[in-house]
């Protein structure tokens, strides 16, 4: 079954509690649990996972090939707006990956309205809360070849 690494960043465990009028009321495990649901009707597994450090999303990034990921969905928190270590890491993954965030980071403060991320990436969906995991997987997938 093929299988994709789900990637999210700083900020993000906090889901839940943390500035529930932006970001909704769900916590991270109820946005996985929604996206492991919507997964398995597709046909495919994900696997999720959720770091602060940026040299950890990196070395996820990094290793996702390797370990049979065909593709990559990744809110990367804050670091969308300064990384260019992630920006990197995305670029040579080796497998594509879909950016996406729970708000409208262009509807918001200036600083947000930049991200470093997503011209590593095949697409991105933002503004629809939980829902872009699910575009965002839904849109990958798309985009996978048949056999991958
Ligand atoms: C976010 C948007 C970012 O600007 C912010 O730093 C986050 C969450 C989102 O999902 O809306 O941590 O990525």
């Amino acid at each position: 079954m093929r299988k994709v690494l789900v990637l999210s960043g700083p900020n993000l465990h906090r889901l839940g509690k943390r500035q529930p009028e932006i970001y909704g009321h769900l916590t991270l495990a109820q946005v996985h649990d929604r996206l492991a649901a919507e997964a398995r009707q597709l046909g495919v597994s994900v696997e999720c996972r959720q770091s602060n450090h940026e040299g950890e999303l990196v070395d996820w990034i990094g290793s996702a090939g390797d370990q049979g990921f065909s593709g990559i969905v990744i809110n990367p928190g804050a670091y969308t707006h300064t990384s260019y270590a992630l920006f990197d890491a995305l670029l040579a993954a080796g497998v594509p990956a879909v950016e996406v965030h729970l708000s409208n980071p262009e509807a918001r403060e200036p600083f947000r309205r930049r991200s470093r991320t997503a011209p590593a990436c095949i697409g991105k969906v933002a503004g629809f809360g939980d829902l872009s995991y699910v575009l965002g997987l839904r849109g990958l997938l798309a985009r996978l070849e048949p056999t991958q």
